[in-house]
């Protein structure tokens, strides 16, 4: 083992040997100087362990060498030997720098020894310290390095999966009006299929009659042309004359009646007009288009509507409403129903249009009441629910009218829509 290098710097030669006799003899590696100036020149050539060291020196004293030392002397020991009746001496050279002292004459040397081992523990704790703060430094630098590239690195992924999913958003969007509109185009669809059915009748009938009535007109002429003609055969067709053109005629008007709330309908469905109507007739128009739809099973619609209610919005957009509600009760709420009750309440109240839908199909389950309007939200999956029919209403309550529009509901006893909308000044 390398043994411990200590410098004695100190004018008193007998002292001086003695103590380097004394720290030989206990193993220690001893150099010698005889004044401060060359105890500098010994501390650069041989790097000692522990200074020992005078303060009162002729050429450069003690604390010319403390000076000169000042920023290494905060690793290697430095001991003072000090005269006795000096310790202000001693306190100015601790104020310096020095670690210990030792009084002159030194009267038992085992203090010397006890001084040099009290420093080297000292010296060895302080190394032990500086390496374990390095040691730290050194640590704390490489995990915060580790951190910042931790940090790059999630920040990186932040801003990629930020991306992917703006672009799932636009791509979710762009399927979703391209299902809005096909939802639209499938209601005008079915429409049509609507009016088709319901001008079939009256027109149906109208042309029985007709040839009814033409077949019993050539039947008239003949007997009148061949002389047979008598006049209950005349009174006969006289009558059902009179009868068939009337029903001829009632029947011609309701196809023309339908024809033209029809048209009113699908007209507005298919465009975005805003126009000042009668919302109350306009509604009846819409449930007569519905009506065969109706007719399948036993349902019953009542509309309650006090006056008259113009107002100046978008016609096509409550047919779309009242629609998707009256089909929403027939698929879902009617499923095992066969006679059903839809109410319609539309009124004014503090300025606001109030309509008020209500059947008294199996309801909602609470479970499903936040979900219904959330868009592809069906319990119908695969059955032909697409789940948009009630987010279209309610985009086209919020957004477009501008209203609000809420559900109530409990199982087996029907669903209630209240729909606002502000009427404006
Ligand atoms: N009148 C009602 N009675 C009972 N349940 C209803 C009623 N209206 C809507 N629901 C429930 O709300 C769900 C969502 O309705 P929504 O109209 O949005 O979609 P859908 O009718 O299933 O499909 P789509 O309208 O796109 O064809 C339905 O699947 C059904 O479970
Ligand atoms: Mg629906």
């Amino acid at each position: 083992m390398k043994k411990t290098k200590i410098l004695i710097i100190d004018d008193y030669d007998v002292l001086r040997k003695t103590i380097v006799m004394y720290l030989t003899d206990l193993g220690y590696q001893c150099i010698e100087a005889e004044n401060g100036k060359i105890g500098l020149a010994h501390i650069k050539e041989y790097q000692p362990d522990i200074i020992l060291c005078d303060l009162r020196m002729p050429v450069l004293d003690g604390f010319g060498v403390l000076r000169n030392i000042s920023s290494i002397i905060k690793t290697i020991p430095f001991i003072v030997i000090s005269g006795d009746g000096d310790i202000a001496d001693v306190i100015k050279a601790h104020q310096m720098g020095a670690w210990d002292y030792v009084i002159k004459p030194i009267k038992d040397f085992s203090i010397l020894n006890l001084a040099i081992e009290k420093v080297t523990n000292k010296a060895k704790l302080k190394k032990e310290n500086i390496e374990y703060q390095n040691n730290l430094e050194n640590l704390v630098q490489s995990r915060t390095k580790a951190l910042q590239k931790h940090k790059e690195k999630l920040e990186e992924m932040v801003l990629s999966r930020t991306q992917e999913l703006q672009n799932s958003i636009i791509e979710l969007k762009k399927t979703q009006s391209q299902l809005v509109q096909a939802e639209k185009m499938a209601s005008l669809g079915q429409l049509v299929a609507g009016i088709s059915h319901e001008i079939n009748t009256p027109v149906g009938i109208g042309v029985t009659l007709a040839s009814n009535l033409e077949a019993r007109t050539e039947m008239l002429s003949k007997l009148y042309f061949d002389n047979n003609l008598k006049k209950s055969d005349l009174e006969n067709y006289l009558e059902i004359a009179v009868d068939s053109s009337q029903m001829i005629l009632s029947n011609l008007k309701r196809a023309a009646e339908l024809i033209r709330s029809f048209k009113l309908v699908a007209v507005d469905q298919s465009s975005e007009n805003k126009r000042y109507f009668d919302l109350g007739s306009y509604i009846k128009d819409v449930l007569r288009s519905l009506q065969n739809q109706l007719k399948k099973k036993s349902h019953q619609i009542v509309i309650h509507i006090d006056e008259e209610i113009f107002i100046n919005s978008y016609p096509g957009t409550f047919s779309q409403i009242i629609t998707n509600l009256i089909q929403n009760s027939l698929i879902h709420g009617f499923e095992e129903i066969d006679y059903g009750k839809i109410t319609i309440d539309l009124f004014v109240e503090d300025n606001s249009l109030i309509l008020i839908y209500s059947d008294n199909g199996k309801g909602i389950p609470k479970e499903n009441l936040q979900k219904i309007f959330t868009p592809f939200f069906t319990t119908k999956r695969g059955k032909g629910g697409s789940g948009l029919g009630l987010h279209i209403i309610y985009n086209l309550v919020t957004t477009k009218l501008h209203g609000n529009i809420k559900c109530e509901t409990a199982k087996n006893e029907g669903i209630k829509f209240k729909i606002w909308i502000p009427l404006g000044k």
